[in-house]
């Protein structure tokens, strides 16, 4: 595994960054991260409030300073972004520098079943679920590939996705 980058996870919104992000921490023994949950932390509101209350731009800048704090941490940690954290040219030069760079793109449908409808994520307000996540994967989908050094997008659980991210790792260390 990579010991001296991070191991960075970046896909769409209900990809499984948190999920699959945790459970390699563990097992790599490192700190997990995830750059919304820091946001939150920092604004001592919810993304959807931060939204709500102060609009996106806003948002984006945190995320940005959050991503770039989090990159530049000289301890080595899994982190989770933010589906968006790829929508940035300086996050993504910072990730592609500092980082492993995993894309987690499983099917929508595996995505449609997992999220909750919660309203904790204000960028699905408004269309039906499943349209609006093919349609933030296909926007997005050339920025996720140019930061990612692998894409892992296997339709499978949290600890098959991890085993997964784990060997698409080893195989890039070993080319
Ligand atoms: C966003 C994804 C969300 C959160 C915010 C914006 C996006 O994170 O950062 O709602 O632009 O796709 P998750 O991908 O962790 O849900």
């Amino acid at each position: 595994m990579p010991n001296e980058r991070h191991l960075v996870l970046v896909g769409i919104m209900g990809s499984g960054k948190t999920a699959t992000g945790r459970r390699l921490a563990d097992r790599l023994g490192r700190s997990f991260v995830d750059t919304d949950a820091l946001i939150e932390a920092e604004v001592a509101l919810t993304v959807a409030e931060l939204f709500r209350h102060r609009g996106e731009p806003a948002f984006r800048e945190i995320e940005r300073r959050v991503v770039a704090d989090a990159l530049r941490a000289e301890e080595r940690a899994v982190i989770a972004t933010g589906g968006g954290a790829v929508l940035d040219a300086e996050s993504r030069a910072l990730m592609s520098e500092r980082g492993t760079v995993v894309w987690l793109d499983p099917p929508i449908l595996r995505i449609v079943a997992r999220l909750d409808d919660d309203g904790s994520r204000p960028l699905l307000d408004g269309l039906p679920v499943a349209e609006r996540l093919a349609q933030l994967r296909d926007e997005r989908a050339h920025l996720y590939e140019t930061v990612a050094h692998t894409r892992v997008a296997i339709d499978a659980g949290v600890d098959a996705v991890a085993d997964a991210v784990a060997s698409a790792i080893e195989t890039l260390e070993a080319a």
